[in-house]
């Protein structure tokens, strides 16, 4: 059953939406029932672009664990850990940065871009520079075999892949060539239309209670051009059905949502009580857990201190070996 080592990471941003339900915990979920499974919050990533306002960081890492948990990451069959209670991985990343060519950090995409369009904080640094090293070393310390990640990191898992092949062959093999898995999850609109987002303040929350969830979704933006009750409207450029294809049934979309909405007969506000009849199902018992695990006292925290002991005996293993062909 256990198919080799998955590992993947999340930065702390807060509390996680249906972006990241869909985008990442419904995937991991599912491998951790086939994989050995190791899932961390990568909050020293965070300092490398938030490093001015940590104010939040502590209590962003409990809310994403708390998500995690809700969502169904199952600390019985994977190892959730914090990365920056594992040192371990700071001196790989500094090990690591000793053989990692400087223009292969500069040539990076997301370096290039995240440079250009974030102007509301300094990112000239070397830790934002050497982020790429640092999540390498995320990743090798554990020998992991797969990382399921959206298409936006593929280039920092094929910068990972370069760094493992240079050290290996500098050195000796000592590191697993790990491949990336890609994530393909639909369109997750926000409640105006536009990308979920939380700098959008559109999001819907897994911690949103099922009247918020309603609350959310009832004035969702529709077809702008189904401005009547009478208007017949057009499914394909409505978020609200971005949405149906994500919880209601394809039979039921396709003989009732559909040509519902382009004739006139249903109304956006029935089409929005369909969908909340399928999504709240979903997401009610989520919630539910949420509140549930965040009345347990020391729960997240037993979890954690659990996690990152398992998590250690891996990584410290694999830096003697990286440290020893190092001649260190
Ligand atoms: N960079 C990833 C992101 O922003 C988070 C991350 C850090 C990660 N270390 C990792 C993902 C290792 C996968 C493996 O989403
Ligand atoms: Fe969108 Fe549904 Fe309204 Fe059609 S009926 S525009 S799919 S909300």
């Amino acid at each position: 059953m256990r198919q080799g080592r998955v590992l993947s990471g999340m930065r702390p941003t807060g509390r996680l939406h249906l972006g990241h339900l869909f985008g990442a915990l419904e995937n991991w979920r599912q491998l951790q029932d086939e994989y050995e499974s190791y899932f961390f919050v990568a909050d020293w990533h965070a300092l490398t672009s938030d490093y001015a306002d940590p104010s939040r960081l502590q209590e962003h890492t409990r809310e994403v664990v708390l998500d995690w948990l809700s969502a169904g990451i199952d600390p019985e069959k994977a190892v959730l850990f914090i990365q920056s209670r594992l040192p371990e991985h700071a001196e790989l990343h500094l090990l690591l940065s000793m053989i990692t060519p400087l223009p292969w950090l500069e040539r990076n995409p997301t370096y290039k871009e995240q440079l250009q369009e974030v102007t509301n904080k300094d990112l000239s640094t070397f830790g934002f520079l050497g982020y790429p090293v640092l999540q390498a070393a995320d990743i090798l310390i554990y020998q992991a075999n797969y990382v399921p990640v959206g298409v936006d990191q593929l280039p920092h898992i094929e910068l990972t892949r370069e760094i493992a092949r240079r050290f290996n062959h500098l050195y000796k093999p000592v590191f697993t060539i790990p491949e990336s898995m890609l994530t393909e999850f639909p369109k997750i609109p926000g409640t105006d239309g536009r990308k979920m987002s939380k700098s959008y303040n559109n999001c819907i929350y897994l911690s949103d209670s099922p009247e918020a969830v309603e609350h959310k979704v009832k004035p969702m933006i529709t077809d702008p051009a189904r401005i009547r009750r009478t208007d017949p409207g057009n499914p394909d450029v409505c978020p609200v059905y971005d949405l149906h294809k994500i919880f209601t049934p394809k039979d039921e979309r396709e003989s009732y949502v559909v040509p519902g909405c382009r004739t006139a007969a249903i109304g956006c506000l029935d089409c929005k009580g369909v969908l909340l009849k399928h999504m709240l199902p979903v997401l009610s018992p989520i919630y539910e857990r949420r509140v549930k695990l965040a009345g347990q006292a020391g729960l997240v925290e037993e979890i954690l201190a659990a996690g990152t002991e398992g998590a250690r005996k891996v990584a410290r293993q694999t830096l003697l070996v990286a440290k020893e062909a190092m001649g260190i």
